[in-house]
């Protein structure tokens, strides 16, 4: 659906963020595969990792949502899925689940929409061939198909690119291997896999630059609560931050250093936002944000920042458009491989709203306006969720509004967005031209 995003008079209330779509993903595979019963409380009902539950339904896994909405996973020994997995939009699920295939001894095809069928498979399938497993892919990319080893080899790797999902798809084969499977990571990314592994009673340590998981794993089932998703925060946090009159709080939201990069800038930003009852929930900290207008300034983000935020640069691109000065994001050239050519999406989208925006190589320098971007654009989201709600929430602070050409796939991560923003002020509807 086409929808308008209007200026608004101000965003008021408290914001329910859903839950951390890394961790949810995590919770279902690690579930699936412990003995005993898992529950998990607060799992994002997002599309991607409903296809993640499907996918352990297919691969033999006791998956159903109680009616008090506690999510319940009980291991079974897994089996051939009786056809391919359509994993929708969801590079996680897909790169994440392929890893933890490859060390079963059956053959597993994964297909996806058109944005995670245009998205580079090689950097799973090269470390993961190590292991014995065989993969066919289409070009490198989606459909493909992997030929699972029943003996697995425990491999050594060093991630060639700052990514947990390739760093979580070697920990996943690793757990049905003999002996050590070590990953090297030079540039730390997030390690929910590495803190969930080890609730769930795997041997799994870091030593220096490396994390090192024992094989043949015995893992035993948990309680999860999922912490609210920061990544969903970043959209209500930088919408209060830029339309004057606004004050939300957000509560639980997951605040793991890894992943929370984004507070850190939008602090030195000049971003008001106060931290409440900061306390930990299965192993990963959270707390309660308090967020109320700001008057930004530019910044400037060095590349080894990237890893700690790398899906919040479309939203943190919006807030800088609104600061006074210039800002300047460097190190982004994973943007060009995510859900859409995120990097292409800011440069035009910002321009096409009125704000001045260059590319410098893989950086960005984005100069804020004096007084607020005009709007009038309309953004082509391209099966982007990020894109889509970046550009909504541009759109409650612009002078004319922003047109988005498509919402549905902001389902993937954030159910209800639009809804949930104008229950709290905003003036996002469908659009008709
Ligand atoms: C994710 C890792 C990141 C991130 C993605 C979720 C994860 O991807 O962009 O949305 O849950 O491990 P990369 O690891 O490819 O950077």
């Amino acid at each position: 659906m086409k929808k308008i995003s209007n200026p608004c008079n101000g965003l008021k209330g408290i914001f329910p963020v859903p839950g951390d779509k890394s961790v949810s993903h995590r919770a279902l595979m690690l579930g699936a595969l412990a003995r005993g019963r898992t529950e998990i409380r607060g799992l994002l009902e997002g599309e991607d990792v409903l296809r993640t539950a499907d996918a352990m339904r297919a691969l033999g896994a006791f998956v159903e949502k109680r009616a008090d909405g506690v999510w319940i996973v009980e291991g079974r020994p897994l089996r051939e899925p009786a056809g391919p997995l359509y994993m929708g939009n969801a590079g996680t699920g897909t790169r994440l689940l392929a890893g933890l295939v490859s060390s079963y001894p059956f053959k597993t095809t994964f297909t996806g929409d058109p944005s995670l069928s245009s998205r580079p498979m090689k950097r799973i399938t090269e470390p993961l061939s190590l292991n014995g497993a065989v993969f066919e892919t289409t070009g490198g990319k989606l459909p493909m198909t992997v030929f699972g080893t029943g003996a697995a080899k425990p491999i050594r790797y060093r991630l060639p690119v700052a990514s947990a999902q390739v760093k979580s798809a070697i920990l996943l084969a690793g757990l049905n291997a003999d002996g050590e499977t070590v990953v090297e990571e030079p540039v730390p990314c997030r390690d929910h896999t590495e803190r969930m592994l080890k609730a769930f009673g795997a041997d799994i340590r870091r030593d220096g630059e490396s994390i090192v998981l024992r094989g043949k794993a015995v893992l035993t089932g948990q309680s999860v609560d999922v912490p609210a998703d920061i990544s969903s925060a970043a959209f209500p946090i930088v919408a209060a931050l830029i339309t004057p009159d606004s004050e939300l709080v957000l509560k639980n939201v997951g605040l793991n250093p890894l992943r929370a990069g984004i507070l850190d800038v939008l602090a030195e930003m000049g971003a008001r936002i106060v931290y409440e009852n900061r306390r930990e929930i299965s192993g990963e900290p959270v707390a309660d944000l308090r967020v109320f207008s700001s008057e930004l300034r530019g910044v400037s983000v060095p590349a080894d920042k990237a890893p700690s935020m790398i899906d919040e640069y479309p939203i943190l691109a919006v807030a800088a458009a609104f600061a006074k000065g210039e800002s300047r994001f460097d190190g982004l050239a994973e943007l060009r491989v995510k859900e859409s050519d995120r990097f292409e999406a800011i440069l035009r989208g910002l321009s096409a709203n009125g704000a001045a925006v260059e590319a410098d190589g893989d950086s960005l320098i984005i100069k804020g306006c004096e007084k607020k971007p005009c709007g009038g654009g309309v953004i082509r989201a391209k099966l982007d969720h990020r894109i889509a709600m970046s550009f909504m929430v541009m759109g409650t602070a612009s002078q004319n509004g922003v047109v988005i050409d498509d919402d549905e796939s902001v389902s993937t991560s954030f159910p209800d967005f639009a809804a949930l923003m104008n229950e709290r002020g905003a003036n996002i509807h469908d659009y008709r031209d």
